[in-house]
């Protein structure tokens, strides 16, 4: 396991989404509401890429290949198929001076 910076810190903000392959995994890095999470680049529903996905202020990001809505934090679907759904993948986050990556 190593450490790979992602991004700097000054350069995250609301809205922000990036795609990395890090390690062999595809992985998403996103901010919304003041927090950023990093999530497995795949959606829960049919593994279609979240990099056209939309973040929404609510802390929320819809996938735009069916439209289903996950919550950043928790992870799960909202809507009907939410109990049907596994729950978005996330990794944690590493801070290291002025940026912030991932172990893996
Ligand atoms: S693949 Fe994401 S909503 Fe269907």
């Amino acid at each position: 396991m190593a450490f790979h910076a992602l991004e700097k810190l000054i350069n995250l903000q609301d809205g922000y989404k990036r795609a990395f392959k890090i390690a062999g995994q595809d992985v998403i890095l996103v901010q919304e509401n003041g927090r950023p999470y990093l999530l497995a680049n795949t959606c829960p529903h049919m593994g279609v890429s979240l990099n056209s996905a939309t973040l929404l202020p609510q802390g929320l990001i819809r996938c735009n290949a069916h439209g289903i809505e996950f919550d950043l934090e928790s992870g799960r679907a909202l809507g009907p198929l939410s109990s049907m759904l596994e729950c978005l993948q996330k990794f944690e986050l590493v801070y290291d001076g002025p940026n912030i990556g991932v172990d893996l």
